[in-house]
């Protein structure tokens, strides 16, 4: 017995004194890389100009998502990218039925277990109403990301490659999950229902009235705050159950308005129409008959403000909305104001559950 302990006994401690070692040696696994698809629609991320000194005069959507891809290698680092060319046009140009195609298509990848977060590179005039419209009826938890750019990738100084890498480094991101629909545009991560285009010419060109959600810095996202109105999975809209939008216009106001263009916008078939109004979405004295007469005949209509940064309107605060079974469009603006109103009407025509959806996304 004791000869068998004498044999053995120093190779069994070697075992123990090498184990440690032996799991020190070999590295731990690398986290498996996240899968993304970003799915591109066009705009200036995707621009091309005649030189590099033309940040602002270029032809947008000209690089096929491939060419994004391509342009920034450092993507592959973060993820598995691939890429799908869903449109190649100027946002401005982007009608309700390329928004169903496209959350029609987002709602597919979501719904796959090979795909861990989308990216959509999108021009930046309407990027704001994509991404709330995605935020309103995308059932599910997964980042989706809209990112674009102001500068064309030729310019000097372009933004959209650390934009798209920015995208996609939140997209990958577990910590993303669960937060809507992001935007990610000049170091900052904005939510898809604050987010708006403030400025068209620099780059820093996207605010939130509410402040960005985060940051990201060489691909490291740092969050400061969560959204707390309701999106994607907490929505009563999916976009599996819409197959069109109602017809929803935007009427400004301004001095000397009259209603000519409420009464133009119902004549072309609007449901609803979201008055723009002047402060605190007020309507002038010469436009209130003919908005009473439109709700009686059942349009809807939504009181906003065109103030551009933070707009507020409340009901009956100066104008009676109870009397005139008006709604108001609390801290959204107009755009995106339509668009929940668009989204909203695939469901209720009713002033006081449109009211409701309006206090609750
Ligand atoms: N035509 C504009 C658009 O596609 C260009 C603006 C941009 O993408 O920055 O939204």
């Amino acid at each position: 017995m004791k000869n068998l302990l004498q044999t053995v006994a120093p190779s069994v401690l070697a075992l123990c004194l090498l184990l440690p070692h032996a799991a020190q040696a070999a590295d731990p696994e690398p986290a498996a890389k996240a899968n993304v698809v970003i799915l591109a629609t066009g705009g200036t991320i995707a621009g091309a100009g005649a030189s590099a000194a033309q940040s602002a005069t270029y032809q947008a959507s000209k690089v096929p998502v491939e060419q994004l891809i391509a342009g920034v290698p450092e993507l592959a680092n973060l993820a598995n990218v691939r890429g799908e060319q869903v449109f190649q046009i100027a946002s401005e140009s982007l009608t309700s039925e390329h928004l169903l195609q496209l959350g029609k298509r987002v709602a597919e990848l979501a719904d796959s277990a090979d795909v861990d977060g989308i990216v959509i590179t999108h021009g930046t005039d309407t990027l704001e109403e994509t991404a709330y419209f995605l935020n309103l009826v995308e059932h599910t938890d997964k980042p989706i990301v809209v990112v674009g750019s102001m500068r064309p990738g030729t310019a000097m100084s372009a933004d959209g490659m650390l934009n798209l890498y920015d995208a996609v480094a939140v997209a990958g991101n577990k910590e993303a999950r669960g937060k809507g629909v992001l935007v990610t545009m000049n170091d900052e991560i904005h939510s898809g229902r604050d987010v708006s285009k403030m400025v068209n010419i620099k780059t820093e060109a996207f605010k939130s009235p509410w402040g960005p959600l985060g940051m990201v810095v060489e691909g490291k996202s740092y969050w400061f705050r969560q959204p707390v109105k309701r999106h994607t999975q907490n929505s009563e809209f999916d976009i599996r159950q819409i197959s069109s939008l109602p017809r929803v216009d935007i009427a400004y106001s301004y001095n000397n308005v009259d209603d000519s263009s409420y009464k133009a916008f119902t004549q072309a078939g609007a449901k609803a129409i979201i008055h723009a109004g002047t402060g605190n979405g007020s309507v002038p004295a010469a436009v209130v008959p003919a908005l009473q007469g439109l709700r009686k005949d059942g349009l809807l209509i939504v009181r906003s403000s065109r103030v551009n940064q933070g707009g507020f309107v409340l009901r009956n605060a100066e104008q009676p909305d109870d009397k005139y079974d008006w709604v108001v469009a609390h801290d959204l603006n107009p755009q995106k104001a339509r668009i929940l109103t668009a989204v909203a009407l695939t469901k209720t025509q009713d002033s006081k559950e449109l009211q409701r959806i309006f206090w609750e996304y």
